[in-house]
């Protein structure tokens, strides 16, 4: 699995305004659809493009337009939050939703929603969740995947720790993480350190 740290000064500014625990809900939203935008950058540096004509004011050249954008996939909930700034750039691209809540006790993934087609044909897969922590719901939402005739899939998270990182890459499920920081640990609570405390919470208030 290809892994890379955007580690961009706009994307670290970002990051840091979502690490803040003073930074209110609406700069919270504001400053994680400026870091996916950032993300979107990077996870979509190898799509094909193909030639399209345009009209300048001066002349007639080639452009360049991308091929087949890429499915979107938010994890519930909190890949909401990644999901405006990604379609900023690829307002073309079909979304799928997948929900999954992780039992806080057991730390296992509990599914309550797939709306991914059954056949995706070939199609590449950008799958957006804020955090990657143990693993468990990413691995989850992959293996779901997987099953259902993707192209390439590319993990885009905002943070992440090395556990879920080793579990990622050793599922073998996914070709790609981008990431905006790869933290120093999980606590016992099996959350991120120093990570920006619960992104879904955050986001849109306590489940
Ligand atoms: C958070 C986060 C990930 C998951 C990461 O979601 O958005 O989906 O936890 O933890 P893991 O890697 O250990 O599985 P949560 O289950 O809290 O749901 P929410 O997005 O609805 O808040
Ligand atoms: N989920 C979150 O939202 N934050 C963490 O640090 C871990 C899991």
């Amino acid at each position: 699995m290809k892994t890379t740290v955007v580690d961009h000064p706009l994307a670290q500014q970002a990051l840091t305004r979502l690490r803040d625990q003073d930074t209110d809900r609406a700069a919270f939203r504001s400053a994680m659809d400026d870091l996916a935008v950032l993300l979107v950058y990077e996870a979509t540096r190898s799509l094909r493009t193909e030639p399209v004509e345009v009209t300048t004011p001066l002349t007639s050249t080639t452009g360049a337009k991308v091929a087949e954008p890429p499915m979107t996939v938010p994890v519930l909930r909190a890949g909401l939050g990644l999901l405006p700034g990604v379609l900023r750039l690829l307002p073309d691209s079909p979304t799928g939703f997948i929900g999954v809540a992780r039992n806080e006790e057991t730390l296992q993934p509990e599914p309550y929603m797939n709306s991914v087609p059954a056949d995706l044909g070939g199609r590449d897969v950008l799958v957006l969740d804020p955090m990657l922590a143990t693993g468990g719901s990413l691995v989850h939402t992959c293996t779901i995947l997987r099953d259902r005739n993707p192209g390439r899939l590319v993990c885009v998270c905002v943070l992440a720790a090395p556990e879920g990182v080793a579990a990622l890459e050793s599922s073998g499920l996914a070709e790609e993480l981008v990431v905006g920081s790869i933290d120093d640990h999980l606590n016992e609570h099996a959350y991120i350190v120093p990570g920006l405390g619960d992104a879904g919470d955050r986001l849109f208030g306590t489940a």
